[in-house]
């Protein structure tokens, strides 16, 4: 694992920049796995301006989103389709056909099933993750199995503390209780993966990421099996390292 300490969220963005464009400008048919949460906002940012500024072209590009709330569809502007569209696809030359999203609403056994079968069709280059205050990776919630795949999870009440912190103006009872979530084993296929961590509430978790023993109580932890796996942290989220 490759662990770089920055001093804030604005350079943890701008270091995780840096190996999204080069994958882009090396490979510009890659297939990205991407993240939603207040963590990625500054590097896709950063993503459009690079792409208004230089030119920097996502039109070959696929994208699959690591999860959905169950409920909200994507017009829903807390879903996390609603999130990638507003946030990045809207702004940047990528063919929005070649953009997915797990759906949340409808047949989820179906569209559960096409998921996993999409995302073994299309073997993700490079994976952008956040890390929940618990551990979790995506919604993988502390529990989940290594060799889990696309499945309907249930959100930790902690999990839907932190978002009702950030999103659904405050309001715990607007939150989903359940979501669609990449396994543990979609996202160790990817071939390379990026996970960036910054502020006070995420030290702990990142002590076990990388200090602890590889368990399901910390899903973040299986990442210590993968071969190509960069960890960017800030000081606050570097704080209870050794
Ligand atoms: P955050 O969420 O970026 O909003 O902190 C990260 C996560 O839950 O994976």
């Amino acid at each position: 694992m490759k662990i770089i300490k920055v001093d804030n969220y604005n350079e943890a963005s701008a270091k995780a920049f840096e190996v999204f464009k080069n994958q882009i400008i090396t490979q510009p048919e890659s297939i990205l796995g991407l993240a939603t949460g207040s963590t990625p906002r500054k590097l896709y940012e950063m993503m459009i301006e690079d792409h208004q500024t230089n030119g920097t072209s996502y039109k070959q590009v696929k994208t699959f989103n690591l999860d959905e709330y169950v409920g909200l569809d994507g017009a829903d502007e807390q879903s996390y389709e609603y999130f990638m569209n507003h946030n990045l696809f809207d702004h940047i030359d990528i063919d929005k056909q070649n953009t997915h999203v797990p759906s949340g609403i409808g047949d989820i056994a179906k569209n559960i099933a096409d998921y996993n079968q999409m995302l073994k069709d299309n073997p993700i280059d490079l994976q952008l993750l956040g890390i929940g205050s618990n551990g979790h990776i995506g919604f993988n919630e502390p529990g989940t199995a290594k060799d889990s795949v696309t499945s309907l999870v249930d959100l930790k009440q902690s999990t839907i503390d932190d978002n009702a912190r950030l999103f659904f103006g405050g309001d715990v009872t607007k939150v989903p209780t359940q979501a669609i979530s990449m396994g543990i084993a979609n996202i160790l296929a990817a071939k390379k993966i990026v996970l960036i961590a910054c502020g006070q509430n995420k030290a702990d978790a990142i002590k076990t990421l990388i200090e602890g023993k590889e368990s399901s109580e910390c899903p973040a932890s299986f990442l210590q099996s993968h071969p190509d796996v960069t960890v960017i942290i800030d000081k606050e989220a570097a704080s209870a390292l050794k």
